[in-house]
């Protein structure tokens, strides 16, 4: 059964089950400051998670890209990859744990045809602390799945995955574990959840591959336990019950309504279906290496990390550029531009001939253009830019070289020196360490590792300034904030043209900063405007709606404003803002959160400041006050 098919088959079977088929969000997240990457199938979910509803109803399912950067050094076993899809169903206050938990199962078994045998499951064992119980209702709901198909399912307790070394598998089926690994967030477990962050305690499944594959390198004399690293079970989908809200105290309350996350990785369905725990063989992967073999001449099997890095690489940049993010120094474009620089040296490493890249990126678009339909519609610009990237990346790294043999008739060549290769260059200090070898020359290791960690340190701290964008959190106030913004932009649009679009926003719960397109200064006169503008339609009061349609009906309708028009995905949000007497103030697409109605809307709208922010590009910050 090919990945395709795999989820296809999940969103019709669920489809069956009442849920309406969502199309995924764009990789880059919208009015999410948190992170620069979507990196799960809830994520753009959240104000709905929270209680604001949501166009289809309350029964979601999707096959979400996902991208996870700090993966990108992890490459090369058989289960990291930096972009993978997952599959995603949602109940917003509707079904529970024994629907999820049985429909997981039976699609398991029915439709992906995967041995029950072969699944172990685990649940959460509880928190004394945080006055959340053990989660029985789970293993006696999993007891009654796994009887049906005749196998008797003992739940057996492990607590930490440290204890689990010690315990092993106990005969189990079932396994307690603590809220370390059976709580999910988006910053994982209870104490390290923010105020205001939502999460829940979720059951896990775990594929088993055999012991033959507990072959991982740490893990010699421990015992094997589902949740353990050892290679020998791999996780293939995880039901969040999201029903809990982190309190400024660190104590936890219940949300309006309980919900149900689930999250599937398709590669990793599929590679259980192909009962070989090596996600690089499925067939969305394999194509690429087979491809890669033929290029370089080389064996998969001989070169692993290589074949995998590229393999990885190259479809991340793909669905990257896809969604309009294309290579740069900095924020999400520094991320391609490292992808696709990696694979060049990969590609160099195996004997790849240079310019292939973009082939390689249109094998991709082959594999993947039939559920996503953006990447036949770019496929040009795709690999375009992939071509141009990689012969932009060899003319530096021929400066380089020409700097590196500079450098050596020095007749050493120091930490610092392969520091500037690194930085200036792009060259990874292997590489500056394998040339300088071939001279007789060494170079400090040492030295070169702690200048990385002190550049590593500042790039940290310049990214967490840097990445403050969209909604500080979806409090309250931050909210309020959140639909003003859409009515001052509505305001500025009327006041100086159609030109006018957003170019960035930064909203806490005291203000709003809002930068957009304008090639001068904005009056004071057409300031006091806006304020009325906005004001005004407060005052009248009005109503926020929501509704789905498909982008290209969007993009044609002229009093729809969006900016970024490449970053949304092919059925797209509109959020209208209507008046007394059908008045439409705004109409703009948008990921949410906002108010329901005007009058949630505390305070009078004032505009407190406006300057330049960069060029053609004029920043206003606001208040409600
Ligand atoms: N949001 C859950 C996860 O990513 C399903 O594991």
């Amino acid at each position: 059964m090919s990945g395709n098919e795999i989820r296809e088959k999940y969103l019709k079977f669920m489809e069956e089950n009442g849920h309406a088929i969502i199309p995924s969000s764009a990789l880059v997240p919208e009015n999410d400051p948190t992170t620069l990457f979507t990196g799960s199938g809830m994520q753009p979910l959240i104000p709905y998670l929270m209680g604001e509803k949501h166009p289809k109803g309350t029964r979601l399912a999707d096959s979400q890209k996902c991208f996870r950067a700090n993966d990108i050094e992890e490459v090369g076993d058989n289960r990291h990859t930096t972009f993978f899809e997952m599959l995603g169903n949602w109940s917003l206050g509707d079904y529970f744990k024994k629907e999820q938990l049985r429909w997981f199962f039976t699609f398991l078994v029915n439709e992906a045809k995967l041995d029950p045998s072969r699944i172990y499951v685990s649940v959460f064992a509880g928190d004394e602390t945080l006055g959340i119980p053990r989660d029985d209702e789970s293993v006696a709901i999993w007891q009654e799945l796994f009887a049906e198909r005749g196998i008797d399912a003992k739940a057996v307790h492990i607590g930490s995955e440290e204890d689990g070394y010690e315990v092993g598998m106990q005969g189990g089926r079932i396994f307690y574990y603590d809220a370390a690994k059976n709580w999910w967030s988006r910053s994982g477990k209870p104490e390290a959840m923010p105020v205001g962050e939502i999460g829940g305690p979720d059951s896990e499944v775990f594929y088993d591959f055999g012991p033959t594959h507990a072959t991982h390198p740490d893990f010699k004399d421990k015992q094997p336990h589902p949740n353990s690293d050892s290679g020998q079970f791999l996780e293939i989908g995880n039901s969040v019950f999201i029903e809990y809200i982190k309190q400024g105290d660190g104590s936890f309350t219940k949300l309006p309504q309980r919900n149900v996350d689930f999250g599937g990785g398709l590669e990793r369905i599929a590679a259980a279906k192909n009962n070989d725990p090596d996600v690089f063989k499925v067939d969305l992967l394999w194509e690429v290496v087979k491809q890669i073999e033929s290029l370089s001449g080389k064996k998969y099997e001989d070169n692993l990390t290589a074949f995998r890095v590229i393999t990885d690489h190259i479809r991340g940049a793909v669905f990257m550029i896809g969604d309009g993010v294309f290579p740069a120094n900095d924020q999400q474009g520094y991320f391609v531009r490292r992808l696709l620089r990696r694979s060049v040296r990969y590609a160099d490493q195996l004997g790849v001939p240079a310019g292939e890249l973009k082939n390689l990126a249109e094998s991709v678009i082959h594999t993947y253009e039939t559920h996503y339909g953006n990447l036949s519609d770019k496929k040009d610009s795709i690999t375009d830019t992939i071509a141009r990237e990689e012969e932009q990346f060899r003319r530096t790294l021929e400066k380089g070289l020409k700097e590196l043999e500079k450098l050596s008739v020095k007749g050493t060549l120091s930490g610092e020196d392969a520091f500037v290769l690194f930085t200036t260059y792009g060259f990874p200090f292997e590489l500056t360490e394998e040339i300088a070898k071939s001279r007789g020359l060494n170079v400090d290791r040492e030295a070169f590792a702690s200048k990385m960690s002190e550049h590593q340190d500042l790039s940290r701290a310049g990214a967490e300034q840097k990445f403050k964008g969209g909604l500080a959190d979806h409090s309250e106030k931050v909210v309020q904030y959140h639909t003003a913004t859409h009515l001052m932009l509505a305001g500025l649009r009327k006041e100086l043209g159609e030109e006018v679009h957003q170019a960035g926003s930064n909203i806490t719960g005291e203000r709003l900063r809002f930068d957009f397109t304008y090639p001068e200064k904005v009056s004071d006169e057409v300031l006091r405007r806006v304020e009325t503008f906005v004001n005004s339609a407060l005052e009248k009061g009005g109503e926020v709606s929501i509704a789905m349609m498909p982008k290209q009906e969007a993009e044609a309708d002229p009093t729809i404003e969006a900016s970024f028009w490449e970053r949304y995905p092919d059925e797209v949000k509109v959020y209208t803002m209507t008046g007394p007497e059908g008045t439409v103030y705004s109409r703009e697409l948008c990921g949410g959160p906002h108010v329901q109605n005007f009058s949630e809307i505390q305070g009078k709208f004032k505009i407190v400041k406006e300057e330049s922010s960069s060029a053609g590009v004029r920043r206003i910050k606001a208040v409600l006050e």
